[in-house]
């Protein structure tokens, strides 16, 4: 586990500060005015991890109702296998308890087997799949933890 590692609420300034590196030191998922647009969404929040100042991960989530939909969850490339996704996650299943969901879900690519072991360590289920989803090849699988309400 990595030590300094702090979570808390992205604000619009961490998200300038990332900006320049998000595709080469994070992912290419999403672009900076998507992530933008979504940080201002009062239906979305994002958590990051900072080790000591350095942004080093973030989980983006969206509250529909009582489901909470995880939108992204991303460690900084340099810093991955240092369980920073597992304390995102887990922060995230935290709020969303507070938040009252019933349940926590998500899409993953059925390639994806580091984000699909960090899931099922955190008891999410297969609940299914959508065939052909990314780019009309790749498979997702939707995994989802329910909480008892
Ligand atoms: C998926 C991702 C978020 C994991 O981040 P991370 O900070 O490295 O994860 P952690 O260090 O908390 O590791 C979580 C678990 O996954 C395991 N893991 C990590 N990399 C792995 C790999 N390549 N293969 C299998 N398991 C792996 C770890 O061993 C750990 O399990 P353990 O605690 O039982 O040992 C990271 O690889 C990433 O940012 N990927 C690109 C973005 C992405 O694909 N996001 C998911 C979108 S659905």
């Amino acid at each position: 586990m990595a030590n300094n590692l702090t979570i808390s609420k992205m604000t619009l300034q961490d998200l300038y500060s990332i900006q320049n590196i998000l595709g080469s030191d994070f992912d290419d998922f999403w672009t900076f005015s998507i992530f933008e647009t979504e940080l201002k969404n009062e239906n979305s929040t994002f958590l990051i991890a900072k080790i000591n100042q350095e942004i080093v991960g973030f989980v983006g989530i969206w509250q529909v109702l009582d489901v909470i939909h995880i939108t992204n969850i991303v460690t900084k490339k340099s810093k991955r296998n240092l369980g920073i996704a597992s304390s995102l996650l887990e922060s995230a299943i935290n709020l969303s308890i507070k938040k009252r969901a019933s349940s926590i879900t998500l899409e993953v690519n059925s390639n994806n087997l580091p984000a699909i072991h960090l899931y099922k360590k955190f008891n999410f289920d297969e609940l299914g799949i959508r065939k052909k989803y990314y780019n009309g090849c790749d498979d997702a699988i939707i995994m989802t933890r329910f909480f008892n309400t």
